[in-house]
């Protein structure tokens, strides 16, 4: 059996949502202390909706896959719904993950939730308690 699913090398060799939104509403900024990678998640927000979302991802091949994959899962959703994927569901969505590859799906979740908590902070919205950034490890 193949080490990355067809999804992942999808999303790896084909990235969607690459690149940066100059007025972002709001931006998260993530990286793991061990492997050095970093993600950054841009997000417009129109009506409590995501209305575009980019990213920029200087890390592995997992990392690109789950940033793209968790893009396009939050794309044209509502914030209340965003801050629910978890990196689970983004590996699930790529077909799974090797497991010493799953903390690169949580680099995603946690750079969404960070970015979503800046689009807040900034707007005086108080971030629910029951979505904690946690520390990528
Ligand atoms: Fe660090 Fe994939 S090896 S994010």
């Amino acid at each position: 059996m193949a080490l990355y699913s067809e999804k992942v090398m999808d999303h790896f060799t084909h990235p969607r949502n690459v690149g940066i939104i100059e007025d972002a509403d709001g931006i998260g900024e993530v990286g793991n202390g061990k492997c050095g990678d970093i993600m950054k998640i841009y997000l417009k927000i129109k009506d409590g909706m995501v209305s575009d979302v980019k990213f920029e991802t200087f890390g592995c091949g997992s990392a690109i896959a789950s940033s793209s994959m968790a893009t396009e899962m939050i794309k044209g959703k509502p914030l209340s719904d965003v801050l629910t994927v978890t990196n689970k569901a983004v590996a699930e969505a790529l077909g799974g993950l090797p497991a010493y590859k799953m903390h690169c799906s949580v680099l995603a979740e946690e750079a969404i939730k960070a970015a979503v908590k800046d689009y807040y902070d900034k707007n005086g919205i108080e971030y629910p308690i029951d979505s904690p950034i946690c520390p990528a490890v």
